[in-house]
């Protein structure tokens, strides 16, 4: 027996799962899916097979011809959560198991009405990643073993299920006043990619092959902001080959979405936070959709190997934005990338295993760890290959890495040997070994510059010597143009300095996320205190953890400001998501032991 993945109890020496039929019915008033999922087995087995949960309460297992299947539910592991032992009867290759989820699932985020763009109906949406789809229901949850499925879900009438997969139409459910959606996914996917949203959702056409679903409310703006993104699937396709997905939908979810994008097969899920009315933040679009090849196509074996996700899918996202808009604005991309994997990598400190490529997961919670270190540390290590081996070859390389581990999962070691043999002594001459197992960063990282980014950064760097950009100049700046200004500012800025700066460029009002929060942060660092309801404001709509983190660092390092941040949080920590709260409430314990 072996099992193979640190966060699972998945053996697929037991048996492996081919497809899976689910049906969820979904309880908005008890906020529990009553559910079941039939489980069908590549080949008939008997004895043991190990299945993940989490916070699931496990009616009946029985196989398909209804006998009872004896199985046993082990206590609640905080990382692994449930092991459901099953001692499946000879030549059992199919079983049912019917079960209920909890409030304890932490892959569902229930949302009341008040939590949404419309108000009126209540909403749920699913995050699987990294092993959460165990708390929906009963699977192999570890990414080498991929199924099919098909999924019925049965919601109220009035609301609208979506799913990550092909939709196969709709019907009355079996109860009075409710819908079943039905869904499809023929290719074999990992388990964390299984994902839905239910509520008031509508749909709008951006072309024959891109839709974008949204709360009514926001459909508009969604559609605009989105409006370009089909042109991308063939710039990727160049680099990838085929797109293997038929559709790629988009739906906008509501503001509590803890990430900037999950990558679902066929839908990528969205933040609202990047509406910003210019299209200027679609570049979260290029790495979800870039996933469909490096990550849903070809995936980590565990999280271990989490690079191989993220780092190829940053590298492609950023080769799609420079295919779009030019070599500067990629190059600037990627410097605000590493100033980024820089501030990762100080946070961590020298000595962590989680600043390596490949990082030992045993005993760890990859939510807790989790970080840009694997994107951009990953990035780089993919860039390096690609200058050391000339684009060209180099893209010839990765065509085959796709067309040889399509639909399959790979560790670090397979992917590196699959390198060896495409392209002999490469790995050598860069110090592969140094890269992928060692921390921090080898000194042969590629740097990314240009005349424009240089200049950008020794205006900010001049602020305390009178430099300012003139006011024409910096209006004319792109998202990352101010991202990089900001950042290579004074790490303090004295009161007076903010409130020029803020004067003159309006910062507080921005619509803009990734502008706005990189502002407040600087600024509540700096000890402006003007900015603070501007900072509950966001701190009080926006759930992406990615903005949460830095305000609520910055806050509780500042003594005085501990109250005001503990008033936010303790109103709000409910309607966060759990992993939002989790991450918050780990800043807060961090500050006191410091403090
Ligand atoms: N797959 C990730 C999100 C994720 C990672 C969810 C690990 C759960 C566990 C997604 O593709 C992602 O990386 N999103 C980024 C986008 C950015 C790098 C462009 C985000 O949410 O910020
Ligand atoms: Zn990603």
């Amino acid at each position: 027996m072996s099992q193979q993945d640190p966060h699972s109890y998945t053996d697929l020496e037991q048996g492996i799962t081919e497809h899976i039929n689910l049906d969820l019915v979904v309880d908005f008033d008890s906020k529990r899916i009553q559910g079941s999922v039939r489980i069908h087995l590549t080949e008939p087995s008997e004895g043991i097979l190990d299945l993940d949960t989490r916070a699931l309460e496990i009616l009946s297992c029985r196989t398909a011809d209804g006998h009872e299947v004896p199985s046993e539910l082990a206590d609640n592991d905080p990382i692994f959560g449930s092991r459901l032992r099953l001692n499946l009867p000879e030549k059992t290759q199919e079983i049912i198991i019917e079960f209920e989820t909890t409030d304890g699932s932490t892959a569902l985020d229930w949302l009341a009405p008040e939590q949404t763009a419309g108000r009126r109906l209540p909403y749920l949406y699913s995050q699987c990643q990294p092993h959460h789809a165990r708390s929906i229901f009963p699977c192999q949850d570890s990414p080498r073993a991929r199924f099919r499925f098909t999924a019925a879900i049965t919601v109220p009438e009035g609301h609208t299920a979506v799913m990550a997969a092909a939709s196969t139409g709709s019907h009355p459910g079996k109860k009075a006043n409710t819908t079943t959606f039905t869904f499809e996914m023929p290719q074999p996917i990992p388990s964390y990619l299984t994902a839905f949203a239910v509520g008031d959702i509508v749909s709008r056409d951006l072309s024959d092959r891109v839709r974008i679903w949204a709360e009514p409310e926001v459909i508009d703006s969604a559609a605009w902001e989105f409006g370009e993104v089909d042109p991308m699937i063939g710039l990727a396709e160049g680099i990838f080959g085929a797109y293997e997905w038929n559709r790629y939908d988009m739906i906008v979810m509501p503001f509590s979405f803890p990430y900037g994008g999950m990558e679902n097969p066929r839908l990528t899920f969205l933040t609202p936070t990047l509406l910003a009315g210019d299209r200027s933040l679609v570049n979260v679009v290029a790495h979800e959709l870039a996933h469909s090849w490096t990550g849903n196509l070809v995936t980590n074996a565990t999280m271990e190997d989490f690079w191989i996700n993220e780092g190829f899918t940053v590298w492609a996202e950023r080769r799609i934005l420079e295919a779009l808009e030019g070599t500067d604005f990629a190059a600037l991309h990627a410097a605000n990338g590493r100033t980024d994997l820089e501030a990762a990598l100080a946070d961590f400190g020298p000595e962590s295993p989680y600043t390596q490529l490949k990082t030992p997961m045993k005993g760890v919670d990859p939510d807790e760890v989790y970080s840009l270190v694997p994107y951009e540390k990953g990035f780089l290590f993919v860039t390096l290959l690609e200058q050391t081996l000339g684009r060209k070859q180099f893209d010839a390389v990765v065509g085959r890495y796709m067309e040889k581990f399509r639909f399959t999962s790979i560790t670090t070691e397979e992917l590196l040997q699959f390198l060896e043999e495409a392209a002999p002594g490469l790995l050598d001459r860069i110090g592969v070994q140094e890269w992928v197992y060692q921390k921090g960063l080898p000194a042969n990282a590629p740097v990314f510059t240009s005349p424009a980014l240089e200049q950008l950064r020794s205006l900010a760097e001049g602020w305390d010597r009178g430099v300012r950009p003139g006011s024409d100049q910096a209006q004319a700046w792109s998202t990352e143009e101010w991202l990089l200004y900001l950042k290579a500012l004074p790490k303090i800025m004295t009161i007076k300095g903010c409130e020029e700066l803020d004067g003159a460029f309006g910062l507080s009002s921005s619509g803009n996320y990734e502008i706005l929060v990189a502002w407040l942060t600087l600024a509540v660092r700096s000890g402006y205190e003007e900015v603070l309801p501007r900072v509950r404001e966001v701190l009080t709509t926006v759930g992406r953890a990615k903005f949460l983190r830095p305000l609520y660092t910055e806050l509780l390092e500042r003594e005085e400001l501990r109250p005001f941040a503990q008033e936010i949080f303790d109103e709000m920590k409910d309607r966060y998501h759990t992993l939002s709260r989790v991450a918050i409430a780990g800043i807060f314990e961090k500050t006191s032991i410091k403090g």
